[in-house]
Order: structure tokens, then sequence, then C-alpha cells
């Protein structure tokens, strides 16, 4: 036994030292080259059953990623709020997971996240409804080619990535403390190539320059992963946990929609659903140790800056943060 215990660590090191390589390379760890290679060295999965009597909402549940968590939780045991912002499709993905999981219990939510008058009524009809909310997992995303803005004028991959999330994390936060539960931030690993420094902190709703609508989406992710730290250092001692995560590269109808180029380069390499939607299960699931700056990706915490860029930017960060405060009146 002796021997065996003292190379233990080794063979952590080697793991975790082959899990950095992979995702230092991008293309080998975001692909489906990842999770096949990480699967035999990361944390064991969750429970079967583990999420009996538990209630979680899915943004974004109609299409891809969305529905993967969707099943994937229903499969745990929870009940799984599918919320989409086309009531047929959420009626008729709803339909085809109750056939898919047995007794499973989902509840049909019709939203759209980048409408605040349309968040803040929903969720405050939520509030209404359950008593506890064991996890939010804000799925829900969108890339336009041109700028668009939504019901109330914003961006719209900021009202529909940042300021809707917020808005709907404020107003559940209550239920949210009640479990404590789990927020999780589905972000990009386009987020690398976004800074959100001081002097991008003065353009939050993109009006300067030339859209840019890949840029513009990268931006908004990057968002999401400050977001997710800032909730997470607001909820501090609560037992809510505030994570942001990325999927990898996803074989899903949106990634087909808007980037027809890059689905057909990496096509054969592109992650299934299941995989995409993994780490967000795992978290809700087995709610493990977080720090600092709370971003994960397959089942490990990341880091959100590499080393030749700049460090993230307290003053972006302060400044982010008082924008959404004020633009959905809910600090
Ligand atoms: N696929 C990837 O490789 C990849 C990589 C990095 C990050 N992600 C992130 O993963 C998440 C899911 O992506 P996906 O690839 O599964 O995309 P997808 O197939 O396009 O699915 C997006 C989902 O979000 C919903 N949605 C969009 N705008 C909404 C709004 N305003 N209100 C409510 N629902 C809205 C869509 O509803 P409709 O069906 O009504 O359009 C759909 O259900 C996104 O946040 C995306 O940024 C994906």
């Amino acid at each position: 036994m002796r021997p065996l215990g003292l190379l233990a660590p080794v063979g952590q090191f080697s793991q975790r030292a082959l899990d950095v390589a992979l995702d230092r390379s991008v293309v080998l760890g975001y692909t489906s080259i990842g999770p096949r290679v990480r699967r035999t060295l990361w944390p064991a999965d969750p429970t079967p059953g583990c999420l009996q009597g538990k209630r979680v909402v899915v943004t974004g549940a109609t299409s891809g990623i969305g529905e993967a968590i969707a099943r994937q939780l229903l499969e745990l045991g929870a009940t799984v709020h599918l919320l989409g912002r086309n009531a047929q499709k959420v009626a008729d993905y709803a339909r085809d997971l109750r056939e898919q999981v047995a007794n499973s219990e989902v509840v049909e939510e019709v939203c759209d996240v980048s409408d605040l008058d349309a968040v803040r009524a929903w969720a405050g009809d939520l509030s209404g409804r359950i008593e506890v909310l064991h996890g939010l997992v804000h799925n829900a995303g969108t890339m336009t080619t041109r700028r668009e803005e939504s019901a109330q004028g914003h961006e719209l991959g900021l009202a529909a990535h940042v300021l809707g999330p917020h808005l709907m994390t404020r107003i559940l936060r209550d239920r949210l403390l009640a479990a404590p539960g789990t927020v999780v931030w589905m972000s990009s690993g386009g987020m690398y190539g976004a800074r959100l420094h001081a002097d991008d902190a003065d353009d939050i709703e993109y009006r300067r320059g030339q859209y840019d609508g890949v840029q513009a989406y990268a931006r908004t992710k990057r968002m999401q992963v400050v977001m997710a730290q800032v909730w997470a250092d607001a909820l501090l001692g609560t037992g809510v946990q505030s994570v942001s995560m990325h999927p990898g590269w996803v074989r899903t109808p949106g990634v087909s929609e808007h980037l027809p180029t890059f689905d057909k380069v990496v096509g054969p390499l592109l992650r299934e659903p299941d995989d995409g939607a993994d780490t967000a299960v795992w978290l809700v699931a087995k709610r493990p140790p977080s720090h600092p700056p709370y971003f994960w990706h397959d089942r490990a915490q990341r880091p959100t800056t590499f080393g030749w860029q700049r460090a993230e930017d307290v003053t972006g960060r302060d400044r982010l943060r008082d924008y959404v405060a004020a633009a959905t009146d809910a600090p």
C-alpha cells in the first residue's frame, strides 16, 4: 500500500498537467477530445437521484446545450423549469423530455430573458409559485450580425446575457437563499478574446465604432464571468454559489446558424450537447467548493485571463456592476 500512496501525488500532478495542457492547446481541450480524455480523470459523477425534491430553472432550454442540461437534471430527479421565449417550442420540448425521462417533472416557463419587463413579471410570478430554488442556469444565448436592441433599448446580447439574468437572479434571490442554491452563468471560451477594462466600460452598450457581432458576443460573455463573480462576492457566507463556465465547442443549432464556417471547419470534432451540458449539471448537483474567479470548464476551475493578457481590471468590473444595477433598477 505504501509505495502506491507515495506515487499518488505524482499521478495527480501528471493528471493536472494533462488537463492544463488540453486547456491551453484550446483545440484539443474545447473539442470532443477534451471530455473524452478528461472523463477518465475528472471528479466523480453526481449520485443517481441526488436531485430528487430539488428545483432548477434552465433558460434557453429549447435547443442545444440547454435542452441537454434540462434532460440531465431530470435524469437526476430534479423538477426542471424549462424556460424559453417561444411558448410552442417550450411545449414541444417539454413533451419530448417527459417522454424521454420516465416520471419527470417538467414545468413550462415562457419568458424572453432580454426583455426586462418580461423578466420582472415572470420571476415575480415564479417567486409566488415556489418556496425554494436549488439551481438557476443562465444558459439562454444569442448572437447577431448587426447591432439590435431589446424591448428596453439595450444592445440585445447585453440584455439577454447580462441584464436579464442579473434581474432574474435578483428577484429569485430569496428563493435561492432558502435552498441554498447554485447560479450558473453559461459563458463562452470566446470571452478570452474580449476585455473589460475601464475604457471598454465606457461603451457597455457597444454604440461606438463599427459593430462586430462576434466581438460583441464575446464581450457580453466576458461580462457574464464578471457578473458571476460580483454575485459570488455579494452572496459570500450565504451558501448560495454563483459560478460561470464555458461548455467548449458544441454541435448545436446555434453554432450552425450563427457560425456556419466554424461549424464546417471544426464540425467532426465538435462536442455533443451532453458534453457541453455536463459541467453545468455537475455544478448544480455536486456544489463543489469554488474560489475566485469562479470560472469552470470540464469540472475544473480555469483562469479567466492568460499570461499574455492584462489581468481583470477592478475599475471595469465596478463600472459594469453599477451600470447593470442602474439599467435593471436592481442593485
Ligand atoms: N455551442 C457552443 O459551442 C457554445 C460555445 C460557447 C458558449 N455557448 C453558450 O451556450 C449557451 C447555449 O448555446 P447553444 O449553442 O445551445 O445555442 P442555441 O442552440 O442557439 O440555443 C440557445 C437557446 O437560447 C434561447 N434564447 C435565445 N435568446 C433568448 C431570449 N432572449 N430569451 C429566452 N431564450 C432565449 C433560444 O431560444 P429559441 O429556440 O427560441 O431561439 C435557445 O433555446 C449560450 O449561452 C451560448 O452562448 C455555446
